[in-house]
């Protein structure tokens, strides 16, 4: 091979390497439901498959299920993979949350919204910062969520809090705290997730109603990865733990290479973003000034 091709590999192979050592979350680990989660309502519309590593929720006429995690986190990379609902989904939601328990509480939403039999899904997502909400931002997936498992992801730091669909970041929520927003960053969050009827909102809000006719609806669970500071009741345990991998420089913000997928997801598949709706709100909330790619 001439010398100059070898180089060129190099660089790609380079430029490869650059882009996957990156901010990329660190490697998730696959782990059974009971190792971090516990049945939170109706406990017999959980099932489980496979030593507990994959799980299924139910939702019939008469409930829906949900479950949320042992431990309450400050902090951390947070992942599941869900196949949601197949098939006549309308009026199904099924979410994956982090949320404080206090009453100014704070909270990070993946909502999935389901839809008739070939029609697509919605991703709404939300952040809830000392009680406030308001943040709604909805896309389009570029796939079918029902077919495969993929996977749904939250990296929460002190400057950023980033939604990543199968490692391409959807979202990010700067610390905004320069510009006056508050930030989540004392009060631990538990993870949850539901799947309920909506059908007052979710569908073609609220024209698409749900065929009980159709149940059971079934959203499928695997993975249950948590690596995250556990926090007893207040934040200063986590304080004393340290520097963590999600603390480090390549996590404070996303990369280009993340900025340009960012950009491609944003531009390809919205529908709604908060900060472009003047109807809702006359003045964009300060952290919009951040909104960048919308
Ligand atoms: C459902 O499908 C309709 C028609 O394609 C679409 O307008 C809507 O955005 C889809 N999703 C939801 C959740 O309503």
């Amino acid at each position: 091979m001439a010398a100059s091709s070898v180089g060129i590999l190099c660089l790609v192979f380079l430029f490869l390497a650059s882009g996957t050592m990156s901010a990329a979350p660190k490697k998730v680990v696959h782990v059974p439901f009971t190792r971090n989660y516990v049945p939170t309502w109706a406990f017999d519309h959980i099932k489980y498959f496979n030593g507990g590593n994959e799980i299924q929720l139910l939702l019939d006429k008469y409930t829906g299920t949900g479950f949320q995690s042992k431990g309450s986190y400050l902090f951390g990379h947070f992942s599941m993979q869900i196949k949601m609902v197949p098939g006549d989904s309308a009026g199904t939601v099924t979410a994956f949350y982090l949320s404080s328990q206090n009453s100014e509480h704070d909270e990070i939403d993946f909502e999935f919204l389901g839809n008739r039999t070939g029609q697509p899904y919605i991703l709404q997502t939300n952040v809830f910062t000392g009680g406030k909400g308001d943040r709604e931002q909805r896309i389009f997936l570029w796939f079918d969520p029902t077919i495969d498992y993929h996977s749904y992801s939250v990296l929460w730091n002190m400057y950023q809090i980033v939604f990543f669909v199968d490692d391409i970041p959807i979202r990010v929520f700067k610390n905004s705290k320069d510009l006056g927003v508050k930030f989540p960053f004392d009060q631990p969050m538990k993870i949850y997730s539901s799947l309920w009827n909506a059908d007052d909102w979710a569908t073609r809000g609220g024209l698409e109603k749900t065929d009980w006719a159709k149940a059971p609806f079934l959203a499928s669970y695997k993975s249950f990865h948590v690596d995250g500071c556990q926090a007893s009741v207040n934040a200063k345990f986590c304080e004393s733990q340290g520097k963590k991998w999600w603390d480090q420089k390549e996590y404070q913000d996303l990369d280009a290479a993340q900025y340009r997928r960012l950009k491609w997801v944003r531009s390809k598949f919205t529908i709604y973003n908060y900060c472009k709706d003047r109807v809702r709100f006359p003045t964009a909330a300060p952290e919009c000034k951040r909104d960048r790619d919308a």
